[in-house]
């Protein structure tokens, strides 16, 4: 399977999914968009309402501001790929719970595997627990923690600058700081793990010449 295959099968797996009860709520499930070879990826906390009703990632106020960080730091949305640590909305935007975060965890870790992202960044506290365990995000935002040869970057979530306008000059100037950490790592985390298989494969005494997917 083709990475825009095993892409398009977890959302297809996300969209019925029945492994935490915020499937019973659910309009929609947000899979997450963008294309298998972006190398950001960016992971928020969940859908809201807006992401609820049309099945896609930060597509209300938050999302709109998104779009403007993006733009001011000459990234483009289309170019990246957006998640969320759960994928269903919870109720009335409560902060998900342990057996929910954990029960997606699934597909965040295959989306990862799939997309081998150079960059991953945090929006929000349940994302940057994940990759950074118990730190202040007023302590590591803007700053990148490089894991087997990808960063991760941990930055406010939009909506905590729409809530806060102090904080809105901090996280455009952390957006800002992205084309810098792309041109610093490689064009795709674990890329040369992914060439030793393939040569591993080739060597291998079937001699069929086995397709696999570049990346
Ligand atoms: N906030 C998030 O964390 N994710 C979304 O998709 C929308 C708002």
């Amino acid at each position: 399977m083709n990475t825009d295959d095993r892409l398009n099968d977890l959302a297809t797996q996300i969209s019925v999914c029945v492994r935490c009860d915020l499937h019973k709520s659910r309009i929609k499930a947000v899979p997450g968009e963008g294309p298998s070879n972006a190398r950001i990826m960016f992971i928020g906390e969940g859908p809201g309402f807006y992401e609820n009703q049309q099945g896609r990632p930060f597509v209300g106020a938050a999302g709109k501001f998104l779009d403007e960080l993006l733009q001011n730091a000459s990234v483009s949305r289309e170019q990246v790929f957006i998640t969320n640590v759960v994928k269903c909305r919870p109720p009335g935007n409560r902060d998900p719970q342990e057996e929910e975060l954990q029960a997606c965890d699934f597909y965040l870790e295959a989306q990862i595997e799939t997309i081998k992202p150079s960059i991953i960044v945090t929006l929000g506290r349940f994302s940057m627990a994940k990759f950074f365990g118990n730190v202040k995000i007023s302590q590591i935002h803007g700053q990148a923690k490089t894991v087997n040869g990808r960063l991760i970057v941990a930055m406010f979530h939009p909506a905590a600058a729409l809530h806060q306008p102090a904080l809105k000059n901090t996280i455009i100037e952390d957006f800002k700081k992205l084309p810098q950490y792309l041109q610093n790592v490689p064009d795709k985390a674990g890329k040369e793990e992914i060439n030793i298989k393939i040569e591993e494969k080739k060597a291998d005494s079937s001699g069929k010449g086995t397709q696999l997917p570049l990346f």
